[in-house]
């Protein structure tokens, strides 16, 4: 084990950062309206369960296979596997690294343009006219030059706090942006509150109507469940890698959960109480951020300075969550090629915005995946949430029950647990219960997807459901 390797310097600095990479686009910008479109509680209710069967096994598990080693993903699983082919699980992590970020980038570009537009009184123009919005944010995203300066600039704060380092950079990050988005958040949801008509908000977001919950809508809460809590690409591995002993890693996990599902619920009360509030269109499905709110701030007194901080939190979300996944890259070059911090976040957060440069310009007209009948953007979007995430996440499962064994995952779970007198054996089985169904579960998701992708039916309508 190395000695002078970096760890986190408190206990609330790694639940910030953790969280902070949990918290992100997911939260601010999916969550709500996949709520929203897919029958409001009845959802939150499916994502709850699967965030408690499916997300906190393998985040514990990422957790404790981090902390055991010491070591990033490829590094961890060579070494807990005896060097077998368990390291592709790893490299298939840093891959999803990759992947995310080169889009997840363009978007955080978007999120500090839109700060700015409404900060300069930009939405003012914009006030009750959801057409000329969209057409405004169109040709923005689409035209050449805007949005790639906006994603360079964005993925330059990437990098410029990670080269600092987990603890003067990352953490102390996380501990300002972290506090900080809560805040902003509440006095949004109080705002939405006392408008007007704002409460039909919280009844469309928490009141269940089972009726409209279908097996689709099931298999979306389940995907989710995995990309807000930033799994199945070794974040959460690298991370705990920077974790001593001490640590409880059960009350962490449990910290983690509970700050990123009370943000995505926070996210969407503030939302759609202020969308009923002005009697916009809640079921405008992704548009809803970039395109209806910008025609509702200004309505709302204070317009410029509520919109500014809404999409200032989306920045920080954004920001706290790309610096995790970089991470994963730069851990790798550091851990296996011994490169410095520096070389290595320089030089791949470098080739990251390259990327994304390229799903920026696949919105407007130069698509490389034209060919695919899909804009490169979306592309990767997919391929990571779809198919490198969930297969991420299911093999480690599948690792830690046929290799690693949930015995020795116990212990690191146990390692920091003051508790001594625990039943050990009901302990073991209840985590491969868990482990085994989350694995599963995944499975069957991605025999969906794939059957889907490949027979253009998915599996729940092949049998009539
Ligand atoms: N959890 C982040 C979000 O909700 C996204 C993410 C996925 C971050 C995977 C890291 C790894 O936006």
């Amino acid at each position: 084990m190395k000695n002078n390797r970096e760890q986190w310097g408190s206990r609330l600095g790694f639940i910030l950062a953790a969280s902070g990479s949990a918290v992100g686009l997911g939260n601010i910008w999916k969550f709500p309206h996949m709520a929203g479109q897919n029958g409001g509680a009845a959802f939150t209710i499916v994502y709850l369960i699967c965030i408690l069967i499916v997300g906190l096994p393998i985040l514990l598990g990422e957790l404790s296979i981090g902390r055991r080693t010491q070591l990033s993903p490829v590094g961890a699983f060579n070494r807990l596997s005896g060097s077998s082919n368990w390291k592709w699980v790893g490299y298939l992590g840093v891959g999803s690294a990759f992947v995310i970020l080169s889009f997840y980038g363009v978007v955080g570009g978007w999120t500090l343009k839109y700060t700015i537009f409404s900060l300069t009184g930009g939405f003012d123009s914009l006030s009750g006219s959801p057409e000329l919005s969209g057409q405004v944010f169109s040709s923005f995203i689409e035209s050449s030059f805007q949005p790639i300066i906006w994603q360079i600039v964005f993925m330059a704060f990437c990098i410029g706090i990670i080269i600092k380092g987990v603890k003067s950079g990352i953490e102390e990050g996380a501990k300002i942006m972290m506090p900080l988005i809560l805040i902003i958040l509440g006095f949004l949801v109080v705002k939405g509150l006392s408008l007007e008509g704002g409460r039909k908000g919280l009844e469309f977001l928490f009141k269940p109507k089972f009726s409209d919950l279908n097996p689709s809508s099931i298999v979306l809460a389940l995907g989710h469940a995995f990309f807000t809590l930033s799994l199945g690409m070794g974040t959460m591995i690298t991370y705990g890698s920077y974790l001593n002993k001490k640590q409880n890693l059960m009350n962490s996990a449990i910290w983690i959960i509970l700050l990123d599902t009370f943000i995505a619920m926070l996210a969407g009360t503030a939302i759609f109480t202020i969308v009923f509030a002005m009697g916009a269109d809640p079921s405008s499905g992704a548009g809803l951020i970039f395109v209806v709110l910008p025609t509702i701030f200004p309505q709302i007194g204070g317009g410029i300075i509520w919109g500014t901080l809404f999409f200032f939190i989306l920045f920080m979300a954004a920001l706290t969550s790309a610096i995790s996944i970089l991470e994963v890259i730069t851990a790798y070059f550091i851990d296996q090629k011994g490169w410095s911090r520096f070389k290595a976040t320089f030089l791949f957060g470098g080739v990251i915005t390259l990327v994304g440069i390229f799903c920026s310009l696949s919105l407007g007209n130069l698509n490389v995946t034209a060919f695919l009948n899909i804009t490169f953007f979306d592309f990767l979007d997919e391929l990571s949430s779809k198919y490198m995430l969930p297969i991420g996440g299911a093999l480690t499962a599948v690792f830690i029950i046929n290799k690693w064994s949930v015995n020795t995952f116990l212990d690191e779970i146990l390692t920091g647990v003051q508790e001594k007198h625990l039943n050990r054996g009901l302990l073991i089985n209840v985590l491969k219960v868990l482990l085994v169904v989350s694995s599963l579960i995944v499975g069957l998701i991605i025999l969906n997807e794939l059957s889907d992708l490949l027979f253009g039916s998915s599996l729940q309508k092949m049998v009539g459901l």
